[in-house]
């Protein structure tokens, strides 16, 4: 790739590509606004927050405001990792414990803490196995901490709100709700990962988690924040907060510094301004009902497929394909799809345990007239 704008991709050979898959500069690739608050403050001052100055203050009400209101202390690092791995030390002095919850095939982040809490590493290639002090829930279940005998208690459920190297699974309103209750019944927390699903993506709501009508102790967030500059940030109640104050300094070198303040200040802007929110509901309401409507056996090449479900929500959806005769996944069958596709200009991926879910999250400024397009060009096959 060599230059992109909003939507759009451009490759050294000349060619243009739609973004379907990259929700990491979420408003749009160089959205002109927040590049130019970049610049602008780039020119102007950027230092640590050893120092004082307005962009934090501002940004830091800015973004709070979008949450519930117990949710009122923010710390800013540089990416989904790093927030996860401050959310665990948080976690661990607020709950006096090292037990986990997590969802199967969930995906936390890359720092030791993060990868201990990330079925999708430790599971798989080059993984080590699940830790002792982490249990596995399958999703969507019932769960396995829900009256087993010999289930051991949680300190901390962790979960991303939308499971998405899972295969963009969305979870069941009750089994996030008997599950967070059943966690803080004995005496833990819930530590929401809007990495992924956060800043309106999922359309419906601004915060995945409320998609459930939950609210989480801690919220990590991360990818979207800065528009593709590396933010990321812990948002958590003031008992936690107060929980970390241990003497022990807390200090990013980059975190929250003026320059990111700028950006992140600017992207909340511009989802407000260009209602990117509302858009994401409507563009991914119509796909949704677009790939449910359309035909659900598809060919590929002489063998025969099923869409075995279409998920998600928002501008965050999932296509999953079965094998016909056998039920089993359709691996071949999607990747050969997304390939498909990006001979035509469609950039898409595939995920999920099994590599058969294809995989939508794109810039949230994806339009109506995209999605046509795209439902058009994927209708040859679903
Ligand atoms: C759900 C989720 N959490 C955390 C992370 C880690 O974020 P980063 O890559 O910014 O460290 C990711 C990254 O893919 C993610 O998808």
């Amino acid at each position: 790739m060599v230059g992109a704008a909003m939507q759009y991709m451009y490759s050294a050979d000349g060619r243009t590509y739609l973004d379907c898959v990259n929700n990491i500069p979420h408003a749009g690739h160089c959205h002109p606004k927040i590049v130019e608050a970049g610049q602008r403050q780039m020119a102007r001052l950027n230092t640590n927050t050893r120092y004082l100055y307005d962009s934090m203050d501002r940004y830091a009400e800015k973004l709070l405001s979008k949450f519930p209101p117990g949710l009122n202390k923010i710390f800013f690092v540089n990416s989904g990792s790093a927030a996860t791995d401050l959310a665990v030390r948080l976690a661990e002095c607020h709950t006096g414990g090292c037990e986990y919850l997590v969802l199967d095939y969930a995906y936390h982040g890359n720092t030791k803490a993060a990868v201990s809490l990330s079925p999708y590493k430790f599971n798989r290639k080059g993984g080590k196995g699940k830790p002792e002090n982490v249990t596995i829930i399958e999703v969507p279940s019932p769960g396995p901490l829900l009256g087993k005998e010999g289930a051991k208690s949680p300190h901390t459920f962790f979960a991303e709100s939308i499971v998405g190297c899972a295969g963009q699974i969305v979870l069941p309103k009750d089994f996030m709700q008997q599950t967070v209750n059943r966690v803080r019944a004995e005496g833990g927390i819930y530590v929401a990962d809007e990495v992924q699903t956060g800043f309106g993506r999922v359309g419906h709501k601004f915060w995945g988690f409320e998609l459930y009508d939950v609210v989480p102790d801690i919220v990590i967030l991360g990818k979207p924040m800065g528009n593709g500059h590396p933010m990321g940030a812990v948002v958590c109640t003031e008992s936690i907060a107060r929980s970390f104050e241990t003497g022990m300094e807390f200090f990013s070198s980059f975190g929250g510094n003026p320059v990111s303040c700028e950006i992140g200040l600017a992207v909340l802007e511009v989802i407000e301004e260009e209602g990117l929110q509302e858009n994401a509901r409507l563009v991914g309401d119509y796909l949704l009902r677009q790939w449910a409507l359309g035909s659900r056996q598809l060919a590929v090449g002489s063998r025969q497929y099923h869409v075995a479900e279409v998920r998600g929500s928002g501008l965050f959806l999932g296509i999953e394909l079965i094998k016909n005769e056998t039920g089993e996944p359709a691996t071949e069958a999607a990747v050969h799809i997304v390939n498909e596709m990006k001979e035509r200009g469609f950039l898409l991926s595939t995920d999920g345990p099994f590599n058969n879910v294809i995989k939508f999250k794109p810039p949230m400024c994806f339009s109506m007239e995209n999605a046509e397009e795209l439902a058009e060009n994927l209708g040859r096959w679903i």
